[in-house]
């Protein structure tokens, strides 16, 4: 036993040992388990995006404003991102995460300023309990910055994963620009406040779990970033927090689930709620995710569009840099599910 204690991967220690209980380490207290049986069923609005260019691009970007405001979660279909580049990247993650452990874990680091990266939980120095799942972190705009740090085997994964990360940005661009206009900002308002943008994406394997009304793929939280599109094998996991009820939200083929992150939640003054959701595993299938967070650089100073400070509603922000906001959220570990109370204005921190 006392080998397996050594391993760095979730995945490489229930395949070396066969386990058919939960490790103790990543047990959650009874008064945080999933309790899983309360989940509700219920969809997130589905929006189709082949009009946005079009004459009818004022409702399209009207059902993006309310869906943002409203539910923080929606669906997108006709995004413009090929089938065959998401079913690339899908299948690209696949065979990294088969890869031998010796060939995985030479990206392995425990360190969250890295830009790739291969860990496991989410931060294991700051948190008390750990997570079910394993994870690829790479950096991913620009992408000549980054792209010969990510894995070369296997031997295809540069140029899958890159098409689809230019692809992938083809279409935060375009929410961006609905989600700016829907606010009654200009269309390239929120464009103009990232400096010069960013792009990170993970590759999340949440492995069969034994128990897994004991513990989390990821725990409650916000995303930190602007938008995220997420990208999900057939397997369900994904649940979001709505009136007080956990709600599971089903993967649909050929769509992306989109959410508000932090940084819109502060640029539009609190009109748009950044969800928190998380993701829960099952005992029978491994499930592969694959977030794109689409986000300001660590340069940029986010704050409430003026625009949308006014005596009824006043700034509910500072203003920031988004390195500050980044370095505070990994630093945390998932402690509380949301960051953004250490960022009012009325905080002194
Ligand atoms: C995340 C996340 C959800 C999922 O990586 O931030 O919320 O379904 N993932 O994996
Ligand atoms: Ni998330």
């Amino acid at each position: 036993m006392a080998a397996t204690s050594k391993r760095l991967l979730l995945s490489d220690l229930i395949s070396s040992d066969k386990i058919d209980q939960v490790p103790s380490h990543y047990i959650r207290p009874l008064s945080q388990r999933p309790n899983l049986q309360d989940v509700l069923h219920d969809s997130i609005p589905l929006i189709d995006l082949q009009d946005l260019y079009g004459p009818n691009r004022s409702h399209v970007v009207h059902q993006i404003g309310r869906a943002c405001r409203d539910n923080g979660f929606f669906q997108v279909k006709n995004h413009g991102v090929p089938e065959s580049t998401i079913a690339n990247m899908m299948e690209i993650a696949r065979e990294f995460f088969r890869l031998p452990e010796e060939e995985r874990l030479k990206t392995y680091s425990d360190d969250p300023t890295k830009t790739t990266r291969l860990s496991t939980s989410f931060n294991i120095h700051t948190e008390k309990v750990a997570n079910w799942r394993d994870f690829l972190r790479l950096h991913c705009y620009p992408l000549e910055d980054y792209m010969h740090e990510w894995p070369t085997n296997p031997a295809s994964f540069g140029d899958h994963v890159a098409e689809y990360c230019r692809s992938a940005r083809g279409l935060a661009l375009r929410l961006i620009e609905a989600i700016s206009e829907s606010l009654g900002l200009d269309r390239d308002y929120i464009s103009r406040q990232l400096g010069n943008h960013g792009q990170h994406m993970a590759l999340n394997y949440y492995p069969p779990c034994p128990q897994p009304d004991l513990t989390y793929g990821l725990p409650g939280h916000t995303d930190l970033n602007l938008i995220t599109i997420l990208l999900q094998d057939e397997v369900p996991g994904l649940q979001v927090l709505r009136n007080g009820h956990w709600v599971a939200v089903d993967s649909v083929p050929n769509t992306f689930i989109i959410n508000i992150g932090d940084q819109i939640q502060v640029l539009s003054n609190n009109k748009y709620k950044s969800v928190i959701h998380r993701a829960v595993v099952n005992c029978q299938k491994e499930r592969i995710s694959i977030p794109t967070f689409y986000c300001p650089s660590r340069d940029a100073v986010i704050g409430p569009a003026p625009e949308l400070v006014c005596d009824d509603q006043h700034a509910v922000y500072r203003h920031f840099t988004y390195g500050e906001y980044y370095d505070k959220f990994w630093n945390r570990g998932l402690a509380t599910e949301n960051c953004l109370d250490i960022f009012t204005a009325s905080s002194s921190t």
